[in-house]
């Protein structure tokens, strides 16, 4: 072997490096953004020209004031992305997170997405920081609206005016199940979280950009308390400047190789 080529070590060799944190690990976050759906065909928000806010603004769309000031643009708009996300697919990593929460101790899951693809893949629970797509409740009672049907031909039309179903109740627009900006976090999600954060030692962060607060600083609570942080990303996010392994790979393809390694190891020694 020539002297200077490097060894296959941990290093050069992010599936052994990652896999053996995880198996040293007592309490594992695995947290979650959307660039765990794209290899699903769920476009992301950021990076990329057909990412959301590349095409869409998002003031225009996802706030509360734009559904008052335009009820059937925001809920049409909506109901497209319920489409995509009702004829997607889990991808190999949603069933390869799936299999650590079945197979290991101490894993959490927490996501920053309003699919349902961990659900589908088998995750639970899941802790949904921003809501979920098909959660709908009144804008004004809070009270659930769950008899909604999904139009056929509502998959390929994100212009899509759509006016949204009143509440049975007390008559106002149903709104979207999801955390709109300028909007708070759900108290107890949100408690739950920082909590798995706070007392996990290793957080394995996939496919988010790291720019969204106070999401974001989840991540940033569990490296200032103790736990090491692993970025799975094939680019570089607003993590990657303290994160201590950023594996430059895709939830698709990364995950079920970490999953393979554990599988091969007999999981957790
Ligand atoms: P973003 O769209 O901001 O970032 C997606 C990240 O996924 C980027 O860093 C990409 O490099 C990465 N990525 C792309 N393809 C990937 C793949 N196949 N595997 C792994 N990573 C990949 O998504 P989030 O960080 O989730 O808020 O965005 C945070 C919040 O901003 C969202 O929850 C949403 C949005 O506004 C609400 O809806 C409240």
């Amino acid at each position: 072997m020539p002297q200077n080529q490097p060894a296959s070590t941990a290093a050069n060799d992010p599936a052994s490096q990652v896999a053996e944190l995880v198996r040293k690990a007592k309490r594992t976050v695995v947290f979650t953004g959307a660039g765990m759906s794209a290899e699903s065909g769920i476009p992301t928000f950021r990076g990329g020209d057909d990412s959301l806010w590349s095409a869409f603004n998002p003031m225009g769309l996802a706030t509360e004031a734009a559904f008052r000031e335009d009820p059937a643009l925001v809920w049409g708009w909506y109901v497209w992305r319920m489409a995509k996300v009702q004829a997607a697919q889990p991808n190999a990593g949603h069933h390869a997170i799936a299999w650590m929460l079945q197979h290991l101790p101490g894993i959490e899951l927490v996501t920053q997405n309003v699919d349902d693809l961990h659900e589908r893949a088998g995750s639970d629970p899941v802790t949904h920081l921003h809501g979920s797509l098909f959660a709908h409740r009144c804008l004004a009672c809070a009270r659930p609206h769950l008899d909604f049907e999904i139009p056929q031909d509502a998959l390929d039309q994100p212009q899509l005016r759509l006016q949204p179903p009143r509440c049975q109740h007390c008559g106002e627009c149903i709104r979207p199940g999801v955390v709109w900006f300028h909007e708070l976090l759900p108290e107890q999600t949100w408690q739950q979280a920082e909590q798995a954060m706070r007392r996990a030692d290793l957080v394995l962060s996939v496919g988010t950009s790291g720019v969204v607060e106070p999401a974001a600083s989840l991540v940033r609570l569990a490296r200032t308390s103790r736990a090491q942080v692993v970025e799975i990303n094939p680019a570089a996010s607003g993590q990657s400047e303290f994160v201590d392994v950023a594996w430059r790979q895709t939830a698709a393809l990364a995950l079920p190789e970490l999953v393979a390694r554990l599988q091969a190891d007999g999981g957790r020694t």
